[in-house]
């Protein structure tokens, strides 16, 4: 400890003067990027075994730093770690701890690197971990909802527009809405880790460095692909952390759409399903609620989500090249931002697994609101050669008259019809089923149930 001894930081040795306690409060980022402790010491046993295989260091060195490493990452797993604020951040606590474990020796750690490129080795390592999660957390959700859609192909509900009555669909197709969603989520955050997979290790400060050093060792030893191109680039870049941001934030927004869905579809005004108990709670007044608060706080918390993005960007807007500590706030939202979202998707799995689907509501809601008008006006262009304008307005006038009577659709007889349009024989009622309904759409990406079926088939397939 002989060069540590007044047990400064390394990087103040030539400021003087003590530092402002409150510039230490406010400037450490050690209570958040503590974090990256195990990124950090996997980087830190890459590198050193690099400069010893380019005969930078000698092996006892590396051996002594790799053991001292090894014993620090135990103790912070077994919380047996006093981190402090002095030291800043996670790589300076390590370092710090590296040299009252073994001594001065720990002083050639620090060979060849800077923490402009450590942080962000460590943070892209983490990054990837957490899409990894968060993709898992995903095709979770996809399982249970193909699952639940297994069960549906039959169930006949209402799709909407407007949130009005629109056509009849199966409750399955709808489902399987989600599951393309998800898909495409799940698309975004591989497609971030083709810049997650290029390693930032051995740019040093800015510049790079005079030691032969191997970047395409560490690179390859740290589960990347290649390392960075450039320097100067490589310490500003934080494209991967505004892209995780975003993926972050476009799947929060997308299960806030699902949650708000299932909320209305749970609500005493529209009665389609039922949320089990496990997802509800109760009220601390009136003894008849159960409320669908988890839905809630995933149709909120998108708002989280959106303001991380929203603060990286402010952040990145307009900083000249390369490093300023302006960047150190990063980890924060990217971790705030994998939290929220990795919460709010185990609840979304909780959430699909506790719907019950009202089928005898479902049903009858399908029948409300003349869903079949176009199937009428379908029926009239296929079988009696009208254009589709012509047969809209008459389909248009036989909801009018239904309106006038209050009666659906299905409840018309034959002569009313022909009231309406002459020329029609009985078989026009088969028209306004329902279920006739979503079978006649065949066309790919239709609601048909033998195409709901293929599709369940190929999303089983495409999972496994
Ligand atoms: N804690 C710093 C951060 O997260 C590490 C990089 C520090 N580099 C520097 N030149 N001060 O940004």
């Amino acid at each position: 400890m002989a060069k540590n001894k007044n047990n400064k930081a390394f990087w103040n040795l030539r400021i003087k003067k003590k530092g402002s306690s409150l510039f230490e409060k406010v400037g450490s980022s050690i209570d958040i990027d503590k974090r990256l402790y195990k990124e950090d010491i996997l980087g830190s046993i890459a590198h050193v075994e690099m400069l010893f295989k380019q005969k930078i260091i000698s092996f006892k060195i590396k051996n002594k730093i790799v053991y001292g490493l090894q014993k620090i990452e135990k103790q912070i797993s077994k919380n047996n770690f006093e981190f402090d604020k002095k030291y800043e951040d996670i790589h300076m606590n390590i370092e710090k701890k590296l040299f009252q474990l073994i001594g001065d020796e720990a002083g050639y750690i620090h060979t060849a690197r800077s923490r402009n490129d450590q942080v962000i080795t460590d943070f892209k390592m983490w990054i990837k971990s957490a899409t990894k999660e968060i993709n898992l957390n995903i095709e979770k959700i996809i399982k249970s909802t193909l699952k639940l859609s297994e069960k549906n192909i039959e169930t006949v509900m209402p799709g909407f527009t407007h949130l009005k009555n629109a056509q009849p669909i199966s409750l399955a197709h709808y489902l399987m809405a989600y599951v393309e969603i998800f898909k495409r989520d799940k698309r975004r955050f591989i497609n971030n880790l083709e810049s997650l997979n290029e390693s930032p290790l051995g740019v040093a400060a800015i510049a790079g460095t005079s030691f032969n050093i191997d970047r395409n060792y560490t690179s390859k030893k740290l589960g990347f692909k290649n390392p960075t191109n450039n320097s100067i680039d490589t310490i500003s870049d934080r494209d991967f952390v505004l892209d995780f941001l975003y993926s972050t934030s476009v799947c929060s927004m997308h299960i806030s759409r699902i949650a708000e869905e299932l909320i209305i579809w749970n609500s005493d005004g529209f009665k389609l399903i039922n949320l089990s108990d496990k997802i509800v709670t109760g009220s601390s007044i009136m003894p008849q609620k159960k409320n669908p608060d988890p839905a809630e706080l995933i149709r909120g918390r998108v708002g989280l989500n959106y303001g991380n993005l929203s603060s990286m960007l402010t952040i990145m807007k307009g900083l000249p090249m390369s490093y300023f500590k302006d960047l150190q706030d990063d980890k924060k939202l990217v971790f705030d931002g994998f939290d929220t979202l990795n919460d709010s998707l185990i609840l979304s799995l909780e959430l699909v697994n506790s719907v019950k689907p009202n089928k005898k509501n479902m049903l009858k809601m399908a029948n409300e609101g003349y869903t079949t008008a176009t199937d009428f006006a379908d029926y009239l262009v296929k079988e009696k050669n009208l254009s589709f304008r012509e047969s809209y307005a008459i389909a248009a006038k036989l909801v009018n008259y239904a309106e006038k009577k209050n009666k659906l659709l299905i409840e018309l007889s034959l002569q009313e019809i022909k009231k309406i349009y002459k020329n029609l024989k009985k078989k026009i009622l088969k028209i306004f089923d329902v279920n006739n309904s979503v079978n006649s759409k065949k066309s790919y990406g239709g609601t048909s149930i033998a195409n709901v079926k293929v599709m369940i088939r190929k999303y089983k397939k495409e999972i496994k």
